[in-house]
């Protein structure tokens, strides 16, 4: 949900910013901005379209600024314009800032500044909270930003710069914002991944943080105006991780970095003999503990479904989950002693962070489940779990949904030995197949010429279904998703059972069916099911562990794995799948339409 980067030191400020913005485009690309002063004078650049549009704008540009600030939207309030396009200045073209989240009460803001005399271009909300900053301005710029502040309810990461004064001034609440420590220098940003290229050392803002940036120094302040001391850490992610490194498309190398990250989730998490996740460990509540609430939207919901039958199966352990967005305003039976987990690759996302509160207001401990290092979720968790995915650009979530299901396996076996359910045989049991999880994920990736071929059948149809039972249906759902998101193929995903009662409707000839299978029990039904769709004229795509003889179905046999590690290969399968046909459809893989990475508004 648009992205922000900020830059002061000596260097000449444009191309960091270009950069800066390229490696955020993910979080939103219809329009881009930057604004710079040079010898007193602000200039503000912006465009609708992609940030190679402005970078285009920028070609003949001479400017030698050396601090800026810059901008890559995701439209919420205004259509995507080269005017409402961030920056915003104020009426004197003295103040100008950026902004990740949205104004709630911008409208009677906008009022009540109009009839004070400011004049507004723009249809954002983002605009308003200039001429906030504008009407208390007197020459410095953090305070006009502590008294600005008060009158703004919503959401919003904010980077400012006045003409008259050397220094940017951020503010974060309930939007994400780093701030990068060089030599002589300071970067801000969005996110982490945006700043690798020049600096590991970061401090990651807290909530209502405002911070000075200056060439030499930088200071954290709270909403009174007192110094906050805060921590610099060095983030453990390499630059090119956060480069596509030869590959077409960072989807696709996201995608094949799983076997290392599934290596990496399991990194002293399992031994020959025994499996530790000491950060799920919440001692005597474990045993006693009669039910889990998990907080996810999206593809980590998809992998919360899977958690919940992980947590059923191995621990005999009641589990809720739903997508955040529903779930953070339904009234359940609030059951006690229970504990909620929270799933998130980026740690931000609202709805999500709706659900943590939720419970934290109900008096729930809270697992945090994420991808990113200071991120909300693992700030605002009593205990955080990290994926180990590194860092995923593509909007198309890949190595951290698999990771994800990783970690919720590593949790419910956990749990499962502290509540007397998993004896010797069988921890070593799953000992083994984890092990082998990577190397049947690198088997997988092996198949990439299978999924191409499939992929250009793919291509022609308009619409196609997924189908599975138990934790198929769930690699269902998800490969539903992914499909729809980066290819713009209607997918709908359903239960093997549930064809019949609807949807069969829609089969007819050649209609595919892609369908998951790696559950012996239930294969009777599921080919039964498959029978229904045939006879109709349906097209069977039939990825199992399973050996299965069916000469008019299209096989592809998956590595023999266990049924509770198999949602986690399958993972790999759909995102092939996705990704293939979306190239032979000449979709925009990294950047879908009308989506962003990081859902920060509700
Ligand atoms: O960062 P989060 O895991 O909280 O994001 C949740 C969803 O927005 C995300 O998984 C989304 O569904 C992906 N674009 C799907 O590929």
């Amino acid at each position: 949900m648009c992205g922000i980067i900020a830059y002061i030191g000596n260097k000449p400020v444009m191309p960091i910013l270009i950069q800066g913005l390229q490696r955020l485009e993910y979080r939103g690309y219809d329009s881009a901005g930057i604004a710079l002063v040079e010898e007193g004078e602000l200039t503000i650049i912006k465009t609708k379209g992609s940030v190679d549009s402005l970078s285009d704008l920028l070609r003949e540009s001479k400017h030698q600024a050396v601090y800026g600030i810059g901008h890559t939207r995701w439209a919420t309030h205004g259509v995507p314009s080269d005017t409402n396009a961030h920056p915003h200045a104020s009426c004197d073209n003295k103040l100008t800032l950026v902004h990740n989240g949205i104004i709630e009460n911008y409208k009677e803001l906008r009022e009540q500044l109009i009839s004070e005399g400011h004049k507004f271009i723009s249809e954002t909300d983002t605009e308003i909270v200039v001429h906030t900053i504008e009407k208390y301005y007197q020459g410095n710029l953090e305070e006009a930003v502590i008294k600005g502040i008060q009158d703004l309810q919503g959401a919003y990461a904010l980077a400012l710069i006045s003409a008259q004064e050397e220094k940017i001034v951020l503010v974060r609440k309930q939007s994400p914002l780093i701030i990068g420590v060089g030599e002589g220098e300071c970067y801000a940003a969005s996110d982490i991944p945006a700043l690798l290229p020049y600096t590991k050392k970061v401090v990651i803002l807290e909530e209502g943080d405002i911070a000075i940036l200056r060439k030499d120094n930088f200071q954290v302040i709270n909403s009174e105006g007192k110094e906050k001391r805060v921590e610099v850490i060095e983030t453990t992610w390499d630059a090119h991780l956060a480069e596509k490194s030869g590959y077409p498309h960072f989807m696709l190398k996201e995608i094949y970095e799983q076997p290392t990250v599934l290596k990496d989730t399991l990194r002293e998490r399992v031994s020959e003999d025994q499996l530790l996740l000491d950060e799920a460990d919440l001692g005597d509540l474990i045993p006693n503990l009669r039910k889990v609430y998990f907080g996810a939207c999206g593809t980590a919901y998809h992998a919360t479904l899977v958690g919940k039958l992980y947590l059923e199966t191995l621990c005999d352990l009641e589990a809720e989950t739903e997508v955040a967005s529903e779930f953070r305003y339904r009234d359940v039976p609030w059951v006690k002693p229970a504990v909620g987990i929270i799933v998130s690759q980026s740690g931000e996302t609202a709805d999500t962070l709706g659900v943590l509160s939720r419970l934290k207001e109900l008096s729930y401990p809270v697992i945090g489940i994420t991808n990113v290092i200071g991120s909300s979720v693992s700030r605002e968790s009593d205990r955080t779990i990290y994926t180990r995915a590194g860092p995923e650009i593509s909007v198309a979530s890949t190595k951290a949904y698999t990771s994800q299901m990783l970690v919720l396996l590593l949790l419910a076996l956990s749990w499962s030995k502290k509540r007397n359910k998993l004896n010797y045989e069988k921890e070593r049991y799953y000992i083994k197949e984890l092990k082998e999880l990577p190397f049947k994920a690198q088997q997988v990736l092996d198949k990439s010429e299978l999924f191409l071929e499939i992929a250009r059948e793919l291509k022609e149809v308009k619409h196609l279904f997924y189908l599975g039972r138990l934790q198929d249906y769930y690699t269902a759902l998800e490969g539903a998703l992914k499909m729809k998101e980066i290819s713009y193929l209607h997918a709908e995903a359903y239960a093997g059972g549930e064809l019949k009662h609807g949807p069969l409707a829609l089969i007819e000839n050649n209609t595919p069916v892609i369908a998951f299978l790696s559950n012996k029990s239930i294969a009777p039904k599921m080919l039964s099911n498959f029978e229904e769709v045939r006879s109709r004229g349906g097209k069977i795509y039939l990825f199992t562990t399973l050996d299965i003889k069916e000469s008019s179905f299209r096989i592809v046999k998956l590595p023999d794995s266990d049924m509770l590690v198999s949602p986690i290969l399958n993972g790999l399968v759909l995102q092939l799948l996705a990704y293939y046909t979306a190239r032979e459809c000449g979709a925009s893989i990294d950047k879908p339409r009308n989506l962003a990475k990081s859902v920060t508004v509700e």
